[in-house]
């Protein structure tokens, strides 16, 4: 039987599981993932359960290649599990249809990229607000200019990602993340083309948003100060969770 590893409130009182105040965000169950190859199928994820709790901030360690960006792009919906479920909010990603699916990666999730993915042809403004112009919101702006205050990045609106620091840009890229005010916040390697210092500015925002907005943040890094600020680490293994350790 494999091993259940819970990372919530519900996953520590089980008996709350069933209540829908318990319900983790985040939840996959008995995850296996298989890439198909010229060679022999790969199994990048093998068995994994994992409960991911509002407003947790979860750190995903290991060596390049264990799975981190696999289970992220399952955990945002962007792929899917081979066996198993991955649940958003109550939801399983595999039974939705696209126009569901488009919804809830809009919606639920924000990511966050190491390369920032900022379009250069935007300013600071255009790049926070093109997530709600698609989805064809209303206030846009205004939205957009919260979401700078947040990342401490107000008065800087009109630049172009050109005219910006590191440290700058991937802030915008968090504020973009946060424009449909998510409930899962995904980041892959945030701080890997950052310097230490600025890094360690970028994670405790992070760790802030999460507290404050109760986003529940899982971020993949092989940074040990980003290991030391989260409240759970997970230490994947060959695709399999090999050790979780709270704080
Ligand atoms: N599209 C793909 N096709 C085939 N194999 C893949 C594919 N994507 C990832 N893999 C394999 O799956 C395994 C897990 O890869 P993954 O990218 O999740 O690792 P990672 O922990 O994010 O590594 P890193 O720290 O280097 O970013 C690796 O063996 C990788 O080669
Ligand atoms: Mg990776």
């Amino acid at each position: 039987m494999n091993a259940w590893y819970g990372l919530g409130r519900s996953a520590t009182r089980p008996n709350d599981s069933l209540s829908p105040y318990f319900m983790p965000i985040l939840s996959l169950q008995n995850v296996t993932k298989d890439y198909s190859t010229d060679a022999a199928p790969v199994r990048a994820l093998d068995g994994v359960s994992l409960d991911v709790a509002a407003g947790e901030f979860v750190a995903l360690v290991g060596r390049s290649g264990c799975g981190k960006s696999t289970l992220l792009n399952l955990a945002g919906a962007m792929d899917f599990p081979t066996s198993g479920s991955v649940l958003l909010d109550g939801v399983a990603t595999s039974s939705l249809k696209d126009a569901e699916l488009t919804k809830l990666r809009r919606e639920k999730v924000g990511f966050i990229f190491q390369s920032f993915q900022l379009l250069n042809t935007l300013t600071v403004f255009g790049n926070v607000e093109l997530p709600l112009m698609l989805a064809g919101k209303p206030n846009a702006r205004e939205a957009a200019g919260e979401r700078l205050t947040w990342v401490e990045l107000e008065g800087l609106g009109d630049r172009y990602p050109h005219q910006l620091s590191g440290g700058q840009m991937q802030r915008v890229g968090i504020a973009r993340a946060l424009i449909h005010a998510p409930k899962l916040l995904l980041a892959d390697e945030p701080t890997g083309n950052l310097d230490t210092t600025t890094g360690n500015l970028i994670l405790e925002l992070l760790r802030r948003l999460a507290r404050e907005r109760n986003t529940a943040t899982v971020m993949a890094t092989h940074s040990a100060e980003a290991a030391a600020l989260a409240d759970v680490v997970v230490r994947l293994r060959d695709g399999k969770i090999q050790d979780v350790v709270r704080r």
